[in-house]
């Protein structure tokens, strides 16, 4: 057990069938006392079997079949619900391609013992992308500076998926009310932090772009958070000129 406590690993994954018993051994060597759920959404390549696999061969890891392509926001939703019905103290959220490395983590479950919620950070001082096209590292820079000047904070990185999350901060970032399906879900879920006034850390870490299998981006992802920041933005906006108190 970690100093904060039992820890869950949830990795999203479709179509990731040569990537998932890397990435799960990655964990397994590196947080030996967390437990993983893998949250498939019934991938056509046998994911889910191969998760199956694995959870038949190891009590530390555990398989979340969902029916279909419902995008990243709506697997980890249902992997929260599953980890918090259990009582972890932590819930991860980490990619299944090898991006997030799980070497890292540990340094993120520290400085959650000063936090409320800790973002993996690529653009902090010590972060840094490997194999990254440059059009991808334009789109991140971009997505996150677009976020930053809409809601008004301070957030490097405010699309990244490698996260770690005490459960009480999940429990109090009303779940149920998340429209997010694509990566725009990783802006939502922050936002949700700010408002509430967590304590968010950003911690430094070296993304490696994936070696197989392929990116699930796709300008649908990108429209939805091109949209949804620019609302949540307005209503702030407008929260502050009439005057409104946060809602808690
Ligand atoms: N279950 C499920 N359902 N998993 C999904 C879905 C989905 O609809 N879409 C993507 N995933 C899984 C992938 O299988 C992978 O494990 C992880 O989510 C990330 O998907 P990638 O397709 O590899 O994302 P990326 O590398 O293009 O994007 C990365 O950067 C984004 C922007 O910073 C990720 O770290 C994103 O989380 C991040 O928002
Ligand atoms: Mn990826």
């Amino acid at each position: 057990m970690s100093s904060v406590g039992r820890v869950l690993v949830i990795i999203p994954t479709y179509n990731e069938a040569e990537n998932l018993p890397v990435i799960v051994g990655r964990v397994r060597a590196s947080v030996p006392d967390a437990d993983i759920l893998v949250a498939d959404d019934n991938s056509p390549d046998g994911t889910g079997r191969l998760a199956d696999e694995m959870a038949a061969s190891d009590a530390h890891v555990h398989v979340l079949h969902r029916p279909g392509k419902e995008g990243l926001g709506r697997a980890y939703l249902a992997g929260f619900a599953w980890g918090l019905d259990r009582d972890y103290d932590v819930l991860v959220e980490m990619d299944a391609d090898g991006s997030h490395r799980p070497e890292e983590l540990p340094r993120l479950l520290d400085a959650l013992e000063h936090a409320d919620l800790v973002l993996g950070s690529r653009w902090v001082p010590g972060g840094a992308v490997v194999n990254w096209p440059r059009s991808r590292e334009v789109l991140s820079r971009g997505g996150s500076l677009y976020t930053r000047l809409a809601l008004g904070i301070r957030t490097r990185d405010a699309t990244g998926g490698y996260r770690a999350f005490r459960a009480q901060t999940l429990r109090d970032l009303d779940l149920d009310s998340v429209q997010s399906n694509g990566y725009c879900f990783q802006v939502d879920m922050l936002w949700r932090a700010v408002q509430r006034g967590k304590v968010i850390r950003e911690v430094p870490i070296t993304f490696v772009e994936r070696e197989a299998g392929t990116s699930k981006m796709s300008n649908r992802i990108v429209v939805e958070a091109l949209t949804k920041v620019g609302q949540w933005g307005a209503q702030e906006r407008w929260r502050q000129v009439s005057g409104r108190p946060r809602r808690r």
